[in-house]
């Protein structure tokens, strides 16, 4: 090897061209490349039915490709029983055992590993303790809160130590509160521990909290994996660029492309300039995306030029506590969101003009939606 060169750690987990159809004909999962690495929190984001159940499924071993394989520490797993892959999982609906004690249900993995009785006991003690709910060992589900379940649910799927851990919304019943509380303690659980979770949400707020890593899930293919704020600054199509985070969506024309810019024409004249990232050439349709806060309404009677100053009218303005939104009508988008600063009072009018203005690198040039 040579000095200075790291050789990339092997995938814990690979998907290799992993096609899924259940009923011969339309494809659910479409050739599905992902490497999960050893330690990494991985999400699954993507709307209803895009194919991320299916594919946390075919991990576990309760579905099997159609197409592909998929290897664990390098070895392909196809043959391998669901209970032989050392994966924990934690589903939206807890499932816990009903007429078990919570001790009981903790323990029920390590009995299906036919642990002894002594180290079942002192695995489910510390399960217990790391939930924080030592004294409820000896209680029925049914007798516990939503979010006590879901802790039980989650020490459950933990507590013979898996090498991998799927949770499958996991936090789908609870409510936003609560919700988000459990986010932090998976995420300690997760640095404290050690272990590779694959984690599966529709909501990108969750997603963006909680991962190393996100692989956007649309119609059964991932239109691109990353980190968190790369998805949010670089998105690579308008379905990553609307999915995460709050979005504006301009129609318009390429007039002119050059290196990494182009020049796109808009409803009602006018002209900006945008970061070329996903257009074909001069003359095809392209939908700009600008984010609410990369964008400043220039004040009344100000007549400065700027690179990328657009005419607006205002519609409303919605107060949010900690921040407000001017909501405009620009080059035909007539619910362009502009966020602004607390405390900056714009005294916006409804049906006043205005001018916005944004940076041309804050203006993504995307495929037209
Ligand atoms: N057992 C099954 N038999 C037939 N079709 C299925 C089965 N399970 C899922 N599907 C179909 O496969 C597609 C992908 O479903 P999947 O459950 O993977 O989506 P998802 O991304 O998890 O959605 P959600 O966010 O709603 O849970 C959907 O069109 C669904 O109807
Ligand atoms: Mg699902």
């Amino acid at each position: 090897m040579e000095a200075g060169m790291v050789t990339p750690a092997p995938a814990l987990v690979r998907f290799s061209g992993i096609q899924k159809t259940y009923d011969g004909e339309h494809l659910v999962v479409k050739n599905l490349d992902l490497d999960i690495r050893k330690g990494e929190f991985i999400t699954l984001l993507g709307p209803s039915g895009s194919g991320k159940t299916t594919t946390l499924m075919m991990l576990a071993g309760f579905e099997v490709p159609t197409h592909g394989e998929i290897y664990l520490s390098e070895r392909p797993i196809k043959n391998v029983p669901p209970h032989r892959r050392d994966i924990g999982m934690v589903f939206q609906n807890y499932a816990l055992f009903p007429h078990l004690t919570i001790a009981e249900n903790i323990a029920f993995p390590l009995s299906v590993r036919k642990s002894s009785k002594a180290e079942t006991q002192e695995r489910v003690s510390a399960a217990l303790r790391m939930i924080k709910m030592e004294t409820f060992a000896h209680r029925r589900p049914g007798q516990l809160s939503g979010g006590q379940q879901q802790r039980v649910a989650l020490a459950r799927a933990l507590v013979f130590n898996p090498q991998l851990v799927l949770m499958d919304e996991p936090l789908g019943a609870l409510d936003k509160r609560l919700r988000e509380q459990m986010q932090l303690e998976i995420k300690q659980l997760h640095e404290t521990m050690g272990i590779t979770i694959v984690y599966v949400t529709h909501d990108q707020s969750e997603a963006l909290t909680m991962s190393d890593r996100i692989a956007v899930f649309n119609d059964g293919i991932v239109q691109q994996i990353d980190r968190p704020d790369a998805l949010y600054e670089h998105p690579v199509n308008s379905f990553v660029a609307h999915f995460i985070g709050e979005n504006n969506v301009l129609a318009g024309t390429v007039e002119t492309v050059e290196r990494d810019y182009c020049r796109v024409a808009l409803a009602g004249g006018s002209t900006v300039a945008a970061r070329a990232v996903n257009v074909s050439g001069a003359g095809a349709s392209t939908s700009l995306s600008v984010r609410p806060e990369r964008v400043a309404i220039i004040p009344n009677g100000n007549s400065s030029e700027g690179p990328n100053r657009l005419p607006a009218k205002v519609q409303n303005t919605i107060y949010l506590g900690d921040h407000a939104l001017a909501v405009l009508d620009v080059a035909g988008n007539a619910e362009f969101m502009v966020k602004l600063q607390p405390g900056a009072h714009h005294g916006l009018r409804p049906g006043e003009s205005v001018f916005i203005t944004f940076r041309p690198e804050d203006c993504l040039a995307l495929d037209p939606v």
